[in-house]
């Protein structure tokens, strides 16, 4: 059985806490409407620990069937781990639609709604669908596609509306929790899972060999339990990359290698959201290697100084680990002065020295230089291992710095 990490509490409460500093403009906010309902304190908090709330507020048209703190209960008592919690509670939002006024008014008796647990893609076949089903007698059921008739006729029953906003968000109470043995199924935890097994087997082997042939996927191996994202730029990406990652001292290839894993774990909507710097495993000191993440349409962007990628794919989404696939390896400005190949910007196209970074623009003084700043991210406080204190410490120390800047 896969077990928690004991550093998921302090983890959660940070990522909240960075997730609240950065600002987003959402059209709704789910924590907040269930937060004036305080007999279902239980599941909100679950929304919120397992980063639904983030998915459903990022999303336009959503539903949201509430079980209240009585029938949370239920659930609480088969002790699962929290990535079995999630897949669970993913059952209980559709993603679209669907007010009191529409459910009872369901052509045909009865439809079948996509949820969040299908969006994960971790349900096979029909097991991400709940039936909506407008009974006799103005009754509404609710049943998960394999539902074998445990609690009569429905898994679980409408109770009433606690709150509409016309196709937008309705959040509906229900009778009790919706779930299936595919939900409750036994999530490999991500924490056990080897990195570069998972990337290799997903169109980034390239990356995954770097990572291993410089030693740089150590690091990210112990990040991996307290949480962490990484961005592997593609096969393609990679090749035509190896020149000039050939060019780098080998602290400069380790650097730019930790330069792809952010020591926090994010969902896809946790980044969509964010909008804004983020510390990466390279980073020491304030600024020092940071990326930007920003929307783009539908598109989720991640910037240096130097280039930007676009995230083409997700190799794995479930706290505590993120792989994202990008199109472009991320060129830190203290390593790479300008896209390497491309013509340089300024008048300095014929004195490239052989360390690229000698002549990187960036703060004066020896600090700067790759080896200074490889040897320091190696060795610094962005070396994290698996212990909760130390890592709450290092990973608090890390927020305040990102707070303080
Ligand atoms: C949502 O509401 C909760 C509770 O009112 C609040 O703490 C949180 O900051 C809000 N989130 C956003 C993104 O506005
Ligand atoms: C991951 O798997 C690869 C190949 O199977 C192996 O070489 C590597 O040592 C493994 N890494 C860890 C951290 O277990
Ligand atoms: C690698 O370094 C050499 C020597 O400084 C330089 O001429 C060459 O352009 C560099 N290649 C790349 C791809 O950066
Ligand atoms: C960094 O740590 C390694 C071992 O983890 C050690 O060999 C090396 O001397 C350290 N470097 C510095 C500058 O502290």
């Amino acid at each position: 059985m896969p077990k928690l990490p004991a550093t998921t509490f302090p983890l959660v409460l940070i990522i909240v806490l960075v997730a609240s500093i950065s600002s987003t403009t959402n059209a709704h906010n789910i924590t907040h409407i269930l937060a004036g309902h305080p007999e279902f304190s239980t599941f909100n908090h679950y929304l919120t620990t397992t980063h639904l709330a983030d998915e459903i507020n990022r999303r336009r048209t959503i539903t949201v069937c509430a079980v209240d703190n009585a029938g949370m209960s239920d659930l609480l008592a088969k002790h699962f781990p929290l990535p079995i919690l999630k897949n669970v509670l993913s059952l209980h939002v559709f993603a679209d639609y669907f007010g009191a006024k529409k459910i009872h008014q369901i052509s045909k008796g009865s439809t079948t709604v996509s949820t969040l647990f299908q969006a994960t893609g971790e349900a096979a076949g029909t097991a991400g669908y709940v039936k909506i089903t407008d009974a006799k007698g103005g009754k509404v059921g609710f049943s998960v596609a394999d539902y074998e008739g445990d609690y009569g006729p429905f898994s679980a029953t409408f109770v009433k509306s606690l709150d509409e906003v016309s196709y937008d968000i309705a959040v509906l109470q229900i009778s009790n929790v919706l779930s299936s043995p595919e939900a409750e199924a036994p999530v490999g935890a991500p924490a056990d899972m080897n990195v570069t097994n998972l990337m290799e087997k997903q169109g980034c082997k390239a990356f995954a060999d770097l990572l291993q042939s410089s030693g740089a996927e150590e690091t990210f191996t112990q990040n991996a339990a307290g949480g962490i994202t990484v961005f592997c730029p593609s096969d393609e990406a990679i090749n035509g990359f190896m020149k000039s990652y050939k060019n780098l001292t080998n602290d400069g290839k380790q650097t730019l290698l930790l330069y792809h894993g952010i020591p926090f774990y994010n969902s896809l909507g946790m980044l969509k959201s964010k909008n804004g710097a983020l510390n990466t495993l390279a980073t020491e000191g304030k600024n020092k290697f940071d990326l930007t993440v920003k929307t783009d349409g539908e598109d989720l962007v991640v910037s240096t100084e130097v280039n930007s990628a676009t995230l083409t794919g997700t190799l794995i989404d479930q706290d505590p680990l993120a792989v994202f696939k990008i199109d472009k390896v991320l060129l830190p400005h203290q390593l790479f002065k300008s896209v390497p190949g491309a013509p340089a910007p300024k008048a300095s196209k014929g004195s490239k020295s052989k360390d690229a970074s000698a002549d990187a623009p960036g703060p004066a003084g020896d600090d700067d230089s790759v080896p200074a700043d490889a040897t320091a991210s190696d060795n610094g406080s962005v070396r994290v291992s698996g212990g909760g204190i130390w890592l709450m410490s290092v990973v608090l120390s890390l927020v305040l710095g990102y707070c303080m800047v």
